[in-house]
C-alpha cells in the first residue's frame, strides 16, 4: 500500500473533500502522518483571506528539498489556493506534480495515473456553471466517526464584496437529495450519529432546481434516517434566513439547537457596503423572532473588522450587536484584500494597526460575554454526544452539547462510551469549553 499525507485548511467544505479524496484513494493508499514517509503529498487549501493564503505558499514550498531528495513523490496542491492561482500555482512551484481546482476533486485517480505516465505537472481547475459534484460514497477505513459533514451545495451567488469564494466555488448548484440521503444512509450505517450539512449558503438550497426541496424540507427528509440522532448545518445567509427554517429548529427533534449566522458587521452603512444585502435592525428582527420560536437556541457568528471605510462609530455598532445579542461564540477577523472582490477596489483602507486594536476589543468582549454563557450551564445536565477521549487530557471523554458547546467530563473508568449520547452534570468552565460529570447514558453506543 502507499502512503498519503493530506493537510487540510480552510472550512468544513474543505474538510469534506478531504474526506472525498480519501475515499477515492482508498484501496490503494493509507493516511499518514508525516510528509516525509508519503508517496503522495496533498496540500487542500484555503484562500479566504490573506494569511491563510500565505500559509500554503510556505509549506508547500517546504517540500522542495523532499522532492529533490526523492523525486517519484507526487505533491499536489487542491482546493481554494488551487483554483484561485491555477497555473500560477506550478510556475511558481515547479516541484507541485498537480494543481486540483474545487470542481475537479472527483478526477484525482485519473490525475494520479496520468502524473505515473509523466505528464506532469498537470493543472485541473476547469470550472462549470452547472457544475454537480458526484456521488462519492464514504471508504470503510476502519476509523468509525461518531459525526460527519456531507456538502448539499457548492458554491456562492452572493458576491460579498470581500469575498472570494464565489470566485474559487463557483455558481451555486444544489446535490440531489438521493444523492444526499444516499451518503448520509451510508454514513450512518457505519456509525455516524450526527451529520452537518454543509453549504455556503444552505438557505438558497434547491431554489435553482425545479422539483427538487426546500432546505427545511431537506432537513425534515435527512430527520427521517433510522439511526441519525443529531442533524447540524453551516451556513445560514441572514437574509434568506426563512420562517419555515426557523420552525424546524422547534419542531424537528434532531435538529440541535445551534445556529451560525454571520452578521460581519454591526453597522448598516458597511453591511450596505458589504454588499450583504440586510440591515442591523432586519437582523436583530431574525434575531428576535428565532429565539421566539426556540428559546434555547445558541447563536455564534463571524465578524470583520476593518473593512473599508469603517469608522469608529461603525465598529462601536459592531460592539453593541454584539452586547445586544450574546452571541455564544464568535469568529473575528481583520479584513483582508482578496483577488476579484470588489472591496479591494475601495480606496479608504483601514490602516494595520487599527484592524489590530478593534479585533482586540472585539475579543475582550466577547470573551467576557462566552465566560457568562458558559458560567449559566453550571449546575445544569446536558445532552452530550460522545466523541471520544480529549485530546489535551485523555483521562476526560469528550463531545458536544446539542447548543454546540465542547464538553470534557470523567465517567466511570472501563465504561466505553465512544458514540453513545449521555447525559453529563456540568461541574466548572474552561476558556472554550464545559467540565462535567457523567450521570447516564441515554442511547447507545
Ligand atoms: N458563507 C459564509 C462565510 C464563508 S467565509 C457566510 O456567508 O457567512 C468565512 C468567514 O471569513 C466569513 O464569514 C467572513 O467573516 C470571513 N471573511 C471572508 N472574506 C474575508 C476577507 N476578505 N477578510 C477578512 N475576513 C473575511
Ligand atoms: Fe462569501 Fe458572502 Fe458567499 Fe459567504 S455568502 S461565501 S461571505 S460571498
Ligand atoms: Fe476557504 Fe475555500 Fe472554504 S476559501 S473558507 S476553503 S470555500
Amino acid at each position: 500500500m502507499k502512503r498519503v499525507f493530506l493537510k487540510t485548511f480552510g472550512c468544513q467544505m474543505n474538510e469534506y473533500d478531504s474526506e472525498r479524496m480519501l475515499a477515492l484513494l482508498a484501496g490503494e493508499y493509507v493516511p499518514c502522518e508525516a510528509p516525509e514517509e508519503a508517496d503522495l503529498i496533498l496540500i487542500n487549501t484555503c484562500s479566504v483571506r490573506r494569511k491563510a493564503e500565505e500559509k500554503v505558499y510556505s509549506l508547500v514550498g517546504r517540500f522542495r528539498h523532499l522532492k529533490a531528495r526523492r523525486p517519484e513523490v507526487v505533491v499536489g496542491v487542491c482546493g481554494c489556493v488551487a483554483q484561485q492561482e491555477g497555473e500560477r500555482l506550478v510556475k511558481r512551484m515547479p516541484h507541485v506534480d498537480l494543481v486540483l481546482g474545487t470542481q475537479n476533486v472527483h478526477r484525482l485517480p485519473e490525475a494520479l495515473r496520468e502524473i505515473e505516465k509523466g505528464r506532469r505537472p498537470l493543472v485541473l481547475t476547469e470550472m462549470r456553471r452547472d457544475f454537480v459534484p458526484p456521488l462519492i460514497l464514504p471508504s470503510p477505513d476502519g476509523r468509525r466517526p461518531v459525526k460527519a459533514q456531507v456538502t448539499i451545495m457548492q458554491g456562492c451567488d452572493n458576491f460579498c464584496s470581500y469575498c472570494v469564494v464565489p470566485y474559487v466555488r463557483g455558481r451555486e448548484v444544489s446535490r440531489p437529495p438521493e444523492d444526499i440521503l444516499k451518503e448520509i444512509e451510508c454514513l450512518v450505517e457505519r456509525g455516524v450519529r450526527e451529520v452537518t450539512l454543509l453549504g455556503q449558503n444552505v438557505n438558497s438550497y434547491g431554489k435553482k432546481e425545479p422539483g427538487f426541496p426546500t432546505f427545511a424540507e431537506l432537513i425534515r427528509l435527512v430527520a427521517e434516517i433510522p439511526g441519525l440522532w443529531r442533524i447540524r448545518f453551516t451556513t445560514s445567509h441572514p437574509k434568506d434566513l426563512s420562517e419555515d427554517l426557523m420552525r424546524a429548529f422547534a419542531e424537528v427533534d434532531k435538529l440541535c439547537e445551534h445556529l451560525h449566522l454571520p452578521v460581519q458587521s454591526g453597522s448598516t452603512r458597511i453591511l450596505r457596503r458589504m454588499n450583504r444585502g440586510y440591515t442591523r435592525d432586519e437582523y436583530l428582527e431574525k434575531v428576535r423572532r428565532l429565539r421566539e420560536i426556540c428559546p434555547e437556541i445558541a447563536l455564534t457568528t463571524d465578524i470583520i473588522v476593518g473593512f473599508p471605510g469603517e469608522t469608529e462609530e461603525d465598529f462601536r455598532e459592531t460592539l453593541s450587536l454584539l452586547e445586544e445579542v450574546r452571541f455564544d461564540e464568535i469568529f473575528s477577523f481583520k479584513y483582508s484584500d482578496r483577488p476579484y472582490a470588489r472591496a479591494r477596489e475601495f480606496s479608504d483602507k483601514v490602516p494595520e494597526e487599527v484592524k489590530a486594536e478593534r479585533l482586540e476589543r472585539v475579543h475582550e468582549l466577547q470573551a467576557r460575554i462566552t465566560q457568562e454563557i458558559n458560567r449559566s450551564y453550571i449546575g445544569k445536565t446536558v445532552e452530550v454526544l460522545v466523541e471520544g477521549p480529549s485530546e489535551t487530557r485523555p483521562e476526560l471523554l469528550t463531545g458536544r452539547t446539542r447548543t454546540n458547546h465542547v464538553v470534557n467530563f470523567s465517567a466511570p473508568e472501563g465504561l466505553d462510551l465512544k458514540g453513545a449520547l449521555v447525559y453529563v452534570l456540568i461541574k466548572d468552565t474552561g476558556k472554550h469549553s464545559l467540565r462535567g460529570e457523567y450521570l447516564k447514558t441515554v442511547k447507545g453506543p
